[in-house]
């Protein structure tokens, strides 16, 4: 596995198109009650939404792109949707995956998967086997995640795999590989729908210098119009990464000559 550059230890090397798009996916049920339907009805037309954002990605370009599916909080949800997420995630799966690998798509999931069905888990494992030599883009679905919990299970592990390490051996370096993504460089974008302007313990640890974009657009109506106005704002951003305006301009000069 190729470890990413670390935002925060070296200045990572930027692009227009985002190589890591990050997307937490909101605003469904609210989709739904202004049309008088159940919340859950939302969650199915939000399905749609996704296909069509993956194909987006998949044309433009995007290497990486990681979708919040069902936060480790959403547990407190009423039962049935709990349960209706369960049976939409499982039936997603079994319908998309052969789709998935045709179009060179690899699909990975983080977050702690032994709270979900046995059937889920298997499927899990079977979809991510059957994609796992597709190059062009990596859906990565975060299901019962919480950046907490990343954090948490990372340094378990690596303490797990080092029995014997000192505090002050403990560093960035160390603990990267078992992060959850440390198959992915660090998103570039961040997108919420729905209208909420937080992170909601999505990737704490990578978003770090991600540009966040916020729209009030619910999950649901987010299209490839959508997108690209993203993309279009984050390619506006200048992203300093902890230096001035000035040293940039300076570096574009010298990489021009
Ligand atoms: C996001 O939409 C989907 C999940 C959290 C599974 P919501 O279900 O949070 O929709 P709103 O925010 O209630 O409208
Ligand atoms: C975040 O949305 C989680 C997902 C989209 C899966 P929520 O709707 O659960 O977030 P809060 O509760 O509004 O912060
Ligand atoms: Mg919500």
């Amino acid at each position: 596995m190729t470890l990413h550059t670390s935002s925060t230890l070296a200045v990572p090397e930027v692009s227009a198109i985002p190589r890591h798009v990050a997307i937490i996916m909101d605003g469904n049920g609210r989709w739904a009650s202004k049309r008088l339907m159940p919340r859950v009805a939302g969650h199915s037309e939000g399905l749609n939404a996704v296909r069509k954002i993956v194909q987006e990605c998949r044309r433009t370009g995007v290497e990486y792109l990681t979708i919040f599916a069902f936060s480790s909080e959403n547990w407190r949800r009423p039962p049935e949707e709990v349960g209706f997420l369960m049976k939409l995630f499982l039936k997603s799966l079994k319908g998309e995956v052969s789709r998935l690998a045709e179009n060179d798509i690899c699909l990975k999931l983080i977050g702690d998967l032994t709270r979900f069905d046995p059937a889920i888990q298997e499927m899990v494992k079977f979809s991510e086997e059957k994609t796992a030599g597709c190059k062009a883009l990596t859906i990565t679905v975060a299901a019962n995640y919480g950046g907490r919990w990343d954090i948490l299970q990372a340094m378990q592990r690596c303490l797990a795999a080092n029995p014997n390490l000192k505090p002050e051996q403990v560093n960035e370096a160390l603990l990267q590989p078992y992060l959850s993504m440390a198959y992915a460089p660090e998103p570039d974008l961040f997108i919420r729908t729905g209208g909420e302007q937080r992170v909601s313990n999505f990737l704490l640890w990578q978003l770090a210098y991600t540009e966040l974009y916020f729209t009030d657009v619910l999950w649901p109506d987010f299209d490839e119009a959508q997108l690209q106005k993203a993309f279009d704002w984050f390619s506006q951003r200048e992203r300093r990464f902890g230096r001035t305006s000035a040293q940039l301009a300076t570096q574009a000069m010298s990489n021009a000559a």
